[in-house]
């Protein structure tokens, strides 16, 4: 299929571009770099061998992506580009509404000017908010206690989604919520390049154990989990874009959601002991008042996924650990 990939140079479209390669598809990226880096692409396209077209576009500029889709026949759209700080959207809530909402806006009605038929959505996690059951299935309720702006992104374009869906019926739309999304290629070449200081756990653990930041804060230790800090499903990277060559090959009429995740959960205390061992040195950390807006167990079931789409998640916590610190360790600074 020729696939468009939004948001391509990121660290989930990264990865998916090989995937989607190896699986003769034929990607078309573009994306903005606002959070990336061109060398991503050169690495990936060292990887696959082959060269990837690639087009820095904001995908909210209507006319340069009407130029993009007059050059080429989209049998289906990936939908990556989008901004994705938690933190960062509660301080600027109108930057991640308009980026994010507006973006999508766009592609949808240009998809749609041009036929395309197949429509496939990075969602996440975070639209279950507070989990109404453990492990989470994709008929639980989502909207109800999300407390940032760029989780309600995702609950809004969800239904944006859904109610274009309905008034197209062969437009067919692929919800894929990713739970905690971890390590890299094997190759050490590509992976996680966070802008700032990093927000999520793996990237903070790795830094640390590189020598870049001084230590782990752990957020809480008296959440109910059996080692009082916070459980997560946290998925292979490699894992989450196989399940998108899973979704391409997956025909159903209308929306369909689907939950990317492995049923299992991890504490942060087993994850820093994971890439100490992996990295072969102590990962020092420190317990810290509970972080605002965390829930203490999320992880769900991925049986629809597993029936429908015929996916698994194959990659242990250890090899992400270690694919990570590969990534890490022969690129202290990124892609930089
Ligand atoms: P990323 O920031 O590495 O990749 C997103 C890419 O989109 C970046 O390359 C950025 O430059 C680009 N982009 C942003 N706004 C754009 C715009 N208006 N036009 C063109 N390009 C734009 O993030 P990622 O981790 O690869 O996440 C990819 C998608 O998956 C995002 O939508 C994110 O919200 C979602 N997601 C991520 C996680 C996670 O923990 N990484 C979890 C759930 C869902
Ligand atoms: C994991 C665990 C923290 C950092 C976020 C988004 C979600 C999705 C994935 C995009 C929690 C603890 C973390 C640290 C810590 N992204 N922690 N010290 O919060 O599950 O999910 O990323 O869609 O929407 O909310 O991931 O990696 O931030 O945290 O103790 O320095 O690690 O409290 O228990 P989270 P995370």
């Amino acid at each position: 299929m020729n696939i468009l990939v939004t948001g391509g140079a990121g660290y989930i479209g990264t990865h998916t571009l090989i995937e989607l390669i190896k699986n003769g598809h034929s990607p078309v990226v573009v994306d903005n770099l606002s959070n990336s880096n061109a060398e991503s692409i050169r690495r990936v396209e060292a990887i696959v061998g082959t060269s990837i077209p690639f087009h820095k576009i904001d995908v909210q500029d209507k006319e340069e992506l009407e130029k993009v889709f007059s050059r080429n026949t989209f049998d289906a759209i990936v939908h990556f580009a989008g901004l994705k700080s938690v933190g960062q959207s509660v301080s600027h809530p109108l930057e991640y509404y308009s980026n994010n909402i507006d973006s999508t806006l766009v592609l949808l009605d240009v998809a749609q000017d041009y036929g395309v038929k197949k429509f496939i959505f990075s969602s996440s996690a975070t639209v279950y908010g507070t989990p109404e059951e453990l492990p989470l299935k994709e008929t639980n309720r989502t909207g109800f206690g999300i407390t940032n702006p760029y989780g309600q992104t995702k609950f809004m374009l969800e239904q944006i989604l859904a109610d274009v869906a309905i008034a197209n019926p062969d437009f067919e739309v692929t919800l894929l919520r990713y739970f905690n999304p971890v390590g890299a290629d094997s190759s050490g070449t590509i992976g996680e390049d966070p802008n700032d200081i990093p927000n999520n756990l793996l990237p903070y653990v790795s830094q640390v154990a590189v020598g870049k930041l001084e230590k782990v804060s752990v957020f809480g230790d008296d959440y109910d989990t059996p080692d009082g800090t916070g459980v997560r499903d946290y998925i292979h990277v490699v894992d989450l874009a196989k399940g998108h060559v899973a979704a391409l090959n997956h025909s159903k009429p209308g929306t369909e959601v689907y939950n990317l995740c492995t049923g299992t959960g991890t504490s942060v205390l087993e994850l820093i002991t994971a890439f100490g061992r992996v990295a072969g040195k102590e990962i020092p950390y420190e317990i810290v008042p509970r972080r605002p807006g965390d829930v203490g167990a999320c992880y769900a079931s991925p049986e629809k996924a597993n029936k429908e789409l015929g996916w698994f998640a194959e990659k242990s916590i250890e090899e992400a650990c270690e694919d990570s610190w590969r990534w890490q360790s022969q690129n202290p600074s990124g892609y930089a």
